[in-house]
């Protein structure tokens, strides 16, 4: 089902109108509009911009692995990994558009009788960066594990990834503890959780 949404922050002009694309195009190619009043709009001016959430299907495939190389250097789930969770039952598996571009993905998996789902992985192409749309996607994850009546939520983070960390702690998210080597030899996760 598609939560049709709209948000925009810490976005420049450039980026909104670059997302806004469509909507763009025929604001420019209307003829009542005249061309003064498009040149007498502020440099500062946020347009904002459509963000459409709704599950993956087989055609975001190639864009979400595209995603997947952009946002990852290690542990990189490749094309038949998504493809099976596709296919798979106990899993949340949400995209997120920007004026009618793949942006990023999230993904949240169920265990049989466990009150408790599991933050796979959430990415959000850097072009798309810092307008909340991780935030969009992380709050659609939530609603819908405590929508399969979970309790809590968990996940790994990458010791080294600051960004990530941050993300987690601003919207509930508490670390739980250090694993070491989780990801290789000196590559240690840090475990977060967050009751519903
Ligand atoms: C982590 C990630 C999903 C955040 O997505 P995003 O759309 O940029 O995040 P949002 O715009 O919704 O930001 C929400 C909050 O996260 C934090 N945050 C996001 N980017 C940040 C940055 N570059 N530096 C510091 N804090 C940041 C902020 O607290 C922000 O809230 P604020 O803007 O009110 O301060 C994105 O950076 C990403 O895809 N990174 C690469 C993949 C990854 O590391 N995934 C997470 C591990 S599974």
């Amino acid at each position: 089902m598609s939560t049709p949404l709209v948000a925009g922050k810490n976005c420049t002009v450039n980026e909104m109108q670059q997302a806004n694309n469509a909507h763009s195009r025929r604001q420019n190619s209307d003829p009542e509009l005249p061309q003064a009043i498009e040149k007498k709009q502020p440099s500062n001016l946020k347009i904002q911009p459509r963000i459409e959430l709704r599950e993956a299907t087989k055609a975001d495939l190639k864009k979400i692995v595209e995603i997947e190389q952009e946002c990852f250097s290690i542990y990189r789930l490749a094309l038949r990994q998504f493809a099976h969770l596709l296919q798979y039952g106990k899993c949340d598996f949400i995209v997120c558009h920007v004026g009618g571009q793949l942006a990023g993905y999230a993904i949240s998996l169920y265990r049989k009788n466990s009150a408790e789902a599991r933050i796979y992985s959430i990415a959000i192409h850097s072009r798309f960066r810092q307008m909340g749309l991780g935030l969009s996607l992380l709050e659609e994850i939530c609603s819908r594990a405590a929508g399969r009546d979970c309790k809590s939520l968990r996940l790994e983070v990458d010791f080294s990834n600051e960004v990530a960390r941050t993300f987690y702690k601003k919207n509930g998210f508490l670390e739980n503890g250090i694993i070491k080597d989780y990801y290789g030899k000196d590559m240690d996760a840090v475990r977060f959780k967050k009751i519903l």
